[in-house]
């Protein structure tokens, strides 16, 4: 499966990667997680990135594209892969499809999870995750909080994603409706997006995506 998941900050593109992946057994390539990492590990692409992710803006096409053609060539990705937040522009989104030209291995659908504007707010700033690299878990301190309320299953100390104070998500969806948003017709014209209702609870939400990646049975009559 070669998956692509479009959807606003806060639409829940993280959540239902991580359980279509696991379902699945291919990798969630999500460029924020990459790009949190360059950034936690000191590299000069996480020094360069948290320049712009400290601002809601977008890091440089060419980081991103450098990025993901490293991982879409690896061996992690034969099987398929689940893409999380890149492309988000036009130019990244061409520069993708290059990619997978070369490697021979195109988009087989695209998901758009759709959220209305009044709960992405919401959702995103009572959003805590785990710092713990291999954990990585995502929680909300309404809609999804840990055990205690505070730390994380695996015992770490929860914490609040920098980007997501309120200023910050404002800036955010408003680059998102200009530069991402484009995208779903983009993907439109070329027959691969499929629209999932992104309000609901969690475990809905997947089982729709699931059955909009069913492919349809057969009729009895054929
Ligand atoms: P990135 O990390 O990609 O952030 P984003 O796209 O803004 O998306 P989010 O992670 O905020 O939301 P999500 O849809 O994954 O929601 P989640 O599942 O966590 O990017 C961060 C930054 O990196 C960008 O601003 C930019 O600077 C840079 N960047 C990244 N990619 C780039 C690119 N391609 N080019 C240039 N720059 C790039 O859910 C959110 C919350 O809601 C959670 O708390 C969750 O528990 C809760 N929730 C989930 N589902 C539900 C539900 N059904 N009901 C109630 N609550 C729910």
């Amino acid at each position: 499966m070669r998956i692509l998941f479009l959807g606003p900050p806060g639409a829940g593109k993280g959540t239902q990667c991580k359980n279509l992946s696991e379902k699945l057994k291919v990798p969630h390539l999500s460029s924020g997680d990459l790009l949190r990492d360059a950034v936690k590990n000191g590299t000069e692409v996480g020094r360069l990135a948290k320049s712009y992710m400290d601002k809601g803006e977008l890091v440089p096409d060419p980081v991103l594209i450098d990025m993901f053609r490293e991982r879409l060539n690896s061996k992690e990705c034969a099987n398929g892969f689940i893409l999380d937040g890149f492309p988000r522009n036009l130019a990244q989104a061409q520069a993708l499809d290059k990619m997978l030209e070369e490697i021979k291995q195109p988009l087989i659908v695209v998901l758009n999870l759709q959220v209305p504007d009044h709960l992405l707010m919401a959702r995103i700033t009572g959003r805590r995750t785990c710092p713990d690299k291999q954990c990585n878990a995502v929680y909300h301190i309404n809609f999804k909080p840990s055990p205690d309320g505070k730390n994380c299953e695996c015992g770490a100390e929860l914490v609040q994603r920098s980007d997501d104070k309120e200023e910050l998500v404002k800036e955010r969806l408003r680059i998102y409706n200009e530069q991402t948003a484009p995208l779903i017709d983009y993907y439109d014209k070329k027959l691969l997006l499929r629209t999932i209702d992104g309000d609901g609870e969690e475990q809905a939400i997947f089982a729709d995506i699931l059955h909009t990646l069913t492919p349809p049975a057969v009729p009895d009559s054929v």
